[in-house]
C-alpha cells in the first residue's frame, strides 16, 4: 500500500508541474481531489479496513492529498506569473511602430470654394444655393434654351424618371434668385453640377460657382473690372487675362475668359451680360436694369491653382494626394 501511494504521489506531482494551462490544471484537481478522485477514492474506502489499520492508512493518504494540494497551488500560481510577465513585455515592446494619429483636412475643392466665396463675400456679394435635382424650366427654359435649341446637346443631361434632370450647371440658381429677391442682387451660388462625361478633365460631378450682379446701370466694364479682380485676388498674382467673345443663350454679349499660364492661354471662365430674355422671364424691368453673370469650374480652378493635371484626383481619395492640399 505504502509503495502504490508513493507511486500514485510521484506521478501526481509530476503531473502536476508538467501543467501549462489553468485548464490542465484544473482537471488534473479533479482527477486527484475530485469526487470521484483518485485520493477521494482511497479516502472512502478507509473504512473498509481493519479498524486498527485505518488511523495509519488514513494519515497516509492525507499526507499525499497535502502534498498535491501544495503542488496545485504552485502551480497555479507558476502559471498566473507567466502569464502576467508576458502581458508585460507586450505592453512595453519599444520596437512596435507608434500609432500616429491622421487629423481630418478639408478636401481641396472646397478649401477652393470656400476662398472664393470670401472673396467675394468680401466685396458684397452674398452666398445663394439652390437644389442639384432641378426641372427642365430653371435649368433651361428660364435661362433662353427652349426645347430643341442646340445648346442643350453640350449639356449631356442625367434625366430622372419623374422628368426632373441633374442640374448641368449653376445658372438655375440666378433664375431661383431673381424670381424671389429685387435688385440690386449681388450673389454667388457654389454646388455641385452633372454632366455625362468622364475623361481626365471631366468628371460626372462636379462644381461651378456662379455669379450674378443686377443693378442700374451695370455694364460690361463692370463684368470686366469684378472678373480682372477676383482672378488677381485667387491666384494671388497678377494674371494676364484675355476675353474672347463666345456664346452663351443667358448672356448678350457673351465672352469666355482666359487666362495666360505656362503652356499658353487657358479658358477659365464663361460670362456676359444677362440676356434680356432671361430677366424678363424672371420679371425684371429691363428698362431700369441690367446685370452681368459668370460661371466657372471650382475643380478646374483648383487644378490650376495647384498644376493638377488629372481632375479625376479629386474624386478617387487617394490620401497621400489629399494630404499635400490640405
Ligand atoms: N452655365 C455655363 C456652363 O455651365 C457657365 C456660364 C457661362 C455661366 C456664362 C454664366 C455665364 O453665368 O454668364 O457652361
Amino acid at each position: 500500500m505504502a509503495t502504490e501511494l508513493d507511486t500514485l504521489r510521484t506521478d501526481a506531482l509530476a503531473r502536476i508541474k508538467g501543467a501549462d494551462t489553468d485548464r490542465a490544471l484544473e482537471e488534473l484537481r479533479i482527477a486527484y481531489l475530485g469526487r470521484n478522485g483518485q485520493i477521494t477514492k482511497r479516502l472512502k474506502s478507509i473504512k473498509t479496513l481493519p479498524k486498527d489499520e485505518r488511523p495509519a492508512a488514513g494519515a497516509s493518504i492525507n499526507a499525499v492529498r497535502n502534498a498535491i494540494e501544495a503542488a496545485l497551488e504552485e502551480q497555479n500560481e507558476a502559471l498566473l506569473r507567466s502569464a502576467r510577465s508576458s502581458n508585460l513585455t507586450e505592453a512595453i515592446d519599444v520596437t512596435l511602430p507608434g500609432r500616429q494619429r491622421h487629423g481630418g483636412g478639408h478636401h481641396p475643392v472646397n478649401q477652393t470654394i470656400t476662398r472664393i466665396e470670401s472673396i467675394f463675400v468680401a466685396a458684397g456679394y452674398r452666398i445663394a444655393v439652390g437644389p442639384e435635382i432641378e426641372d427642365d424650366y430653371h435649368n433651361f427654359e428660364a435661362l433662353n434654351i427652349p426645347a430643341n435649341h442646340p445648346a442643350r446637346a453640350m449639356h449631356d443631361t442625367f434625366y430622372l424618371t419623374d422628368g426632373s434632370l441633374l442640374r448641368t450647371h449653376t445658372s438655375p440658381v440666378q433664375v431661383r434668385v431673381m424670381q424671389t429677391m429685387p435688385p440690386p442682387i449681388r450673389i454667388i451660388c457654389p454646388g455641385r453640377v452633372y454632366r455625362k462625361d468622364l475623361d481626365r478633365t471631366h468628371t460626372p460631378m462636379f462644381h461651378q460657382v456662379e455669379g450674378l450682379v443686377i443693378d442700374c446701370g451695370i455694364s460690361f466694364a463692370d463684368l470686366k473690372g469684378t472678373v480682372l479682380g477676383f482672378l488677381n485676388e485667387y491666384f494671388e498674382r497678377e494674371v494676364e487675362v484675355r476675353f474672347r467673345p463666345s456664346y452663351f443663350p443667358f448672356t448678350e454679349p457673351s465672352a469666355e475668359v482666359d487666362i495666360m499660364g505656362a503652356k499658353g492661354w487657358t479658358e477659365i471662365m464663361g460670362c456676359g451680360m444677362v440676356h434680356p430674355n432671361v430677366l424678363s422671364e424672371c420679371g425684371i424691368d429691363t428698362e431700369i436694369y441690367s446685370g452681368f453673370a459668370f460661371g466657372f469650374g471650382a475643380d478646374r480652378m483648383t487644378m490650376l491653382k495647384y498644376g493638377i493635371n488629372d481632375l479625376r484626383m479629386f474624386f478617387e481619395n487617394d490620401i497621400r494626394f489629399l494630404q499635400q492640399l490640405a
